[in-house]
């Protein structure tokens, strides 16, 4: 792989949470691995006057904490090209402070107009920032190339989206704009599609004559930790599923691209988004299911309730579950229901796409013995990454009694390297001006649009329950009744991919 060309980078929220634990270990990591450039700098704003000595300390220790593999002896040298710039964000004025700051450390190191901007701080300063970076002529690529990383979440529904898409087209052009999306940098996320479109015995059943329905499922074991305030106003349906979860059903349902590259990606993704059939608000009570934790004991230890979590409201109807079922009205998918659900204070931490294949059309072995629905396609994003498949075998011994066994593959068999973390992968693509991976504007305003009758019939409608569930078990009962199956439900996974049944350890 190649090294980005020459750049500065600079920080939004670069004393963050997000740039402390994710933004500056990926940047270790990369540098490990030869992919930064070859000349750098880093120059990170925070509204704090820090030394850049003490900032590079506070790097230290966020790299030797978050990253999966240190070389202590290597981090003081990586700091060095770390810069501190104390600075408002929402002050129009300090933006000549930091033009001048890229224009010194440019000329110091012979780096030339390449710049990226990461906003890695709080949605209310997304309109502002690149208006003020514009402002400053910080936009303009006459000298090399300007990108803006925006995190999620881009707006909280349509037309905030719109807006805000707006705001920022005005002046900047959307090939500058990177709206990142953590899980389309995972590795097991890319895999999606290469198992799909690399294998010639999937495809051809990738589809409603052979698919029965697709199940999708993220939980969490964590709570919202210390961010009560950003998740109250958010909650799980904005927070996971108009982005990742959306992503992961993009992915599984798409057609296969004319190419690899970024827009023939990108248009296949939307598509997807643009089939969802909508959600009649009159519906909603009936296909979606809200929930939220309430306070319990997990191995003998009391976990707080959401409500009792610091900056949360005690009467909040925030949900921290949401499960959903929905139709892609598209050649392939017409008629297959897709089920969705993600919930904080689950079990155990999972995500995976389950596809569960029709069963056959006459069942030749006794009801009792065949195990229907028994084909299914696990796509484990994380943890224990890998694939398996449950088939049918013959019990050994008299009769003919059917049993479901797994045929699995683990990552962690394939290589001993560890599995790069997303904001690797997504920072290394941005530096080189590879947008396959980021989101585009049309997907996230399908995103919303699909979701938005949802939202507005559970902030709107009481009739619409919003079920407790207690931490630590699998959110709402109720949500069982969305699979529509006979005899089926969920797939209740544990913490290792081929564990069920028998042991299951979360
Ligand atoms: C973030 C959400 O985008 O994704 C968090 O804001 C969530 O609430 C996180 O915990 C989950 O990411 P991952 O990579 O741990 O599945």
């Amino acid at each position: 792989m190649n090294r980005p060309d020459n750049q500065v980078i600079v920080i939004f929220g670069g004393r963050g949470d997000l740039a402390m634990r994710k933004i500056i270990p990926a940047l270790y990591a990369l540098q490990t691995q030869g992919l930064m450039p070859e000349r750098y700098a880093v120059l990170a704003t925070g509204r704090n006057s820090i030394s850049d000595d003490t900032y590079r300390k506070d790097i230290e220790k966020s790299v030797i904490s978050f990253s999966s593999e240190v070389d202590t002896s290597l981090v003081s040298d990586f700091t060095r090209a770390f810069r501190y710039l104390a600075l408002n964000p929402a002050a129009a004025d300090d933006y000549n402070r930091l033009s001048d700051a890229i224009m010194a450390v440019r000329s110091e190191l012979r780096i030339g107009g390449n710049t990226l901007f990461y906003l890695a701080i709080p949605p209310e300063l997304y309109e502002k920032i690149p208006r003020f970076l514009a402002f400053q002529g910080l936009n303009n690529q006459g000298d090399g190339c300007k990108r803006m990383i925006i995190e999620k979440p881009f707006g909280r529904d349509f037309t905030s989206a719109q807006n805000l898409n707006n705001i920022l087209l005005g002046d900047w052009s959307e090939e500058q704009i990177y709206r990142i999306d953590h899980y389309l940098g995972k590795e097991t996320v890319q895999n999606i599609l290469v198992t799909r479109f690399s294998n010639g015995i999937f495809e051809p059943l990738w589809n409603r004559s052979f698919v029965n329905h697709v199940e999708i499922t993220s939980s969490e074991s964590i709570g919202v930790e210390k961010r009560g305030a950003f998740y109250e106003h958010t909650g799980a349906m904005r927070d996971m599923v108009q982005n990742h979860l959306l992503h992961l059903v993009g992915f599984i349902a798409m057609e296969p691209p004319s190419s690899i590259d970024s827009n023939s990606i990108r248009n296949e993704l939307v598509k997807v988004f643009q089939s969802l059939r909508p959600i009649n608000p009159a519906e909603v009570g009936r296909v979606t299911i809200r929930g939220q934790y309430t306070g319990s004991h997990i191995r003998g230890e009391w976990i707080a309730g959401y409500r009792d979590e610091e900056d949360v409201d005690p009467e909040s109807v925030t949900e921290t579950y949401a499960a959903l079922q929905f139709y892609i009205d598209n050649w392939r998918w017409g008629g297959v229901p897709f089920y969705l659900r993600t919930g904080k204070r689950l079990p155990t931490r999972v995500t995976e796409a389950v596809i569960h294949f029709s069963p056959t059309p006459h069942r030749l072995f006794s009801a009792k013995t065949s195990c229907q629905g028994c084909n299914q396609l696990i796509i484990r994003i994380q943890p224990d990454e890998g694939i398996l498949l449950k088939v049918g075998v013959k019990v050994p011994g008299a009769g003919f009694n059917v049993k479901n066994v797994n045929m699995d593959f683990h990552y962690s068999e394939l290589t001993t390297d560890r599995i790069p973390e997303a904001y690797e992968r997504l920072l290394y693509d941005c530096m080189n001006g590879d947008s396959t991976l980021y989101t585009r504007s049309d997907a996230v305003l399908a995103a919303w649009k699909f979701l938005d009758p949802v939202i507005e019939a559970w902030e709107n409608d009481r009739s619409i329950p919003l079920y407790g569930y207690p931490a630590g078990t699998w959110g709402p009962e109720r949500a069982d009744e969305l699979i529509m199956e006979p005899d089926l439900t969920w797939r209740y996974p544990c913490k290792n991919l081929s564990d069920d049944g028998v042991y299951c350890e979360l």
